[in-house]
């Protein structure tokens, strides 16, 4: 066999994000399996990626210093030499996520980060920063590979696959593999390793067909159907003994979602478009998702951050245990970098993967990854309820990329209005007209 002496360099595109401690600690923990000689962040608020950096450079220094590691905001020093990005962006960060909720819920909408028109506006934001990240790497890492988790994924994908159809981006979601380490769980099985699968349908908006034991092949449909009719995804005990209130609530709803439609298992996002006024009746339009992340997940994170670079020394820190969302994206670099051809979901042209669809719609697809990107796995037809449910929200994602390519107001308007979330025209108008001037900074003009 040939040495494979590789070692790879990763920027994080968003270092100040949240998610980036667990990004460090997993990758430092998978050195055998994903060897690195490079990490660095990019961002464009230098002030909140140093809190960030500061605590990731005791870490490294501590536990792997054989990683060279910096961060910066200069796109030349950033994206030179490197073989992996990872997306992590958050165009307008959380002071623009609470006016995607609570915009909408003051007119009886679902006020949500990346459904209905808060995930409609927080995407038009997304695409030129997303384009922009992208023509970095191209211009100063041509062979790289972008793995991109920054949302709206629905929109970004479709803006991919317009605007820069070649580029070497792959855009993924850690929905999937969170419920499906809980199927695990249900089924006495780890986690999402464990399980084979057939997924389809939109981002935040799919459905289990098929979920099988991976070792023996045996059908988990049935136990799995059994369980989540009387519990939904909520596992308990131990397994959630970390889950915030809000994320118990929505494993816990999945149960309404599978009653709709039991011969699929749903993903959680769809109880957002089976059951918006529920949604909105258990909603506080003054404190939303957001605030309670501010409270919680920022502080801590951002907390911890400030006692590890105080203290001098990362030990004992909170990301030691390990997060799905890390453990994923590593899993995917391994499978690009060593071309195994392992199966993961992806957000790519449908292409015939549904066979009852059209092939130009971004859906998202059992792919197997390997040093050339992503080959669709065939996934038969969707259901009538799902063709369905899929054509309309899929309409209203090309109908953002086709309001931003435009500067179109009416195309905005048309995808707020076709909405399931959205029950009136006009109730789409005010939503949109109150969203314009504070998007200012971000959307093209909407003429
Ligand atoms: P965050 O607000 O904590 O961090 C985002 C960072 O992005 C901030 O530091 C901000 O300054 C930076 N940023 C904004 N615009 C930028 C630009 N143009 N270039 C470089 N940096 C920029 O966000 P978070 O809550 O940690 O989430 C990060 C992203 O990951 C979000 O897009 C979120 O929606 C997404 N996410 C996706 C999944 C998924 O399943 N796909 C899962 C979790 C989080
Ligand atoms: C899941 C989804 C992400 C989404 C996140 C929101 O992980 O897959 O796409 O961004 O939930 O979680 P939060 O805790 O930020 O509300
Ligand atoms: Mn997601």
């Amino acid at each position: 066999m040939v040495k494979d002496d590789r070692k790879f360099s990763v920027v994080i595109a968003g270092g100040g994000s949240t998610f980036t401690p667990g990004f460090i600690l997993r990758l430092i923990n998978q050195q055998d399996k994903f060897p690195l000689r490079q990490i660095k962040f990019y961002d464009i608020d230098a002030e909140r990626q140093k809190k960030i950096g500061d605590a990731c450079a005791i870490i490294i220094k501590e536990r792997a210093p054989q990683i060279k590691f910096s961060y910066t905001t200069d796109p030349e020093e950033a994206f030179t030499d490197v073989d992996f990005v990872f997306g992590s962006i958050r165009v307008g960060k959380y002071e623009m996520r609470s006016h995607d909720e609570k915009i909408p819920l003051k007119y009886g909408v679902n006020g949500q980060e990346t459904t209905g028109p808060g995930g409609m506006a927080y995407g038009l934001r997304s695409i030129p920063a997303i384009i922009q990240i992208i023509d970095y790497m191209e211009k100063y890492s041509p062979n790289a590979w972008m793995i991109n988790y920054s949302n709206t994924i629905a929109i970004v994908s479709e803006a991919c696959r317009r605007f820069r159809p070649k580029s070497k981006v792959i855009n993924i979601c850690d929905m999937p593999i969170d419920i499906m380490t809980r199927m695990a769980r249900i089924c006495g099985l780890k986690d999402y390793h464990d399980l084979d699968f057939i997924y389809y349908g939109l981002n935040h908006f799919g459905w289990w067909k098929e979920v099988r034991n991976y070792k023996t092949g045996e059908d988990l449909m049935p136990k799995l159907k059994k369980y989540v009719r009387e519990n939904g995804y909520y596992v308990g005990g131990d397994f959630d003994k970390d889950t915030e209130a809000s994320w118990v609530e929505t494993f816990k709803k999945a149960k309404d979602c599978y009653a709709l439609e039991p011969d699929t298992l749903p993903n959680t996002y769809m109880q957002y478009y089976y059951y918006p006024q529920y949604e909105v009746a258990h909603a506080d339009p003054h404190h939303t998702r957001t605030d309670e992340i501010l409270e919680y997940r920022q502080k801590i994170v951002f907390g911890e951050c400030k006692r590890i670079v105080e203290a001098g020394t990362a030990k004992n820190n909170i990301w030691d245990k390990n997060a799905i969302h890390s453990e994923y994206i590593v899993d995917i670099c391994h499978a690009i970098a060593y071309n195994t051809h392992e199966k993961f979901l992806a957000n790519i042209p449908n292409n015939g993967a549904i066979s009852n669809l059209p092939d130009d719609i971004i859906v998202e697809v059992p792919c197997l990854f390997g040093a050339d990107g992503v080959q669709p796995i065939a996934c038969g037809e969707a259901g009538r309820f799902q063709r369905g449910m899929i054509m309309e929200q899929v309409t209203c994602e090309q109908l953002v990329v086709d309001a931003y390519e435009q500067h179109s107001y009416e195309k905005m308007w048309q995808a707020f209005a076709l909405n399931k979330t959205v029950p009136d025209a006009l109730v789409a108008k005010k939503i949109l007209d109150d969203m314009i001037p504070v998007n200012a900074p971000y959307w093209p003009e909407l003429k």
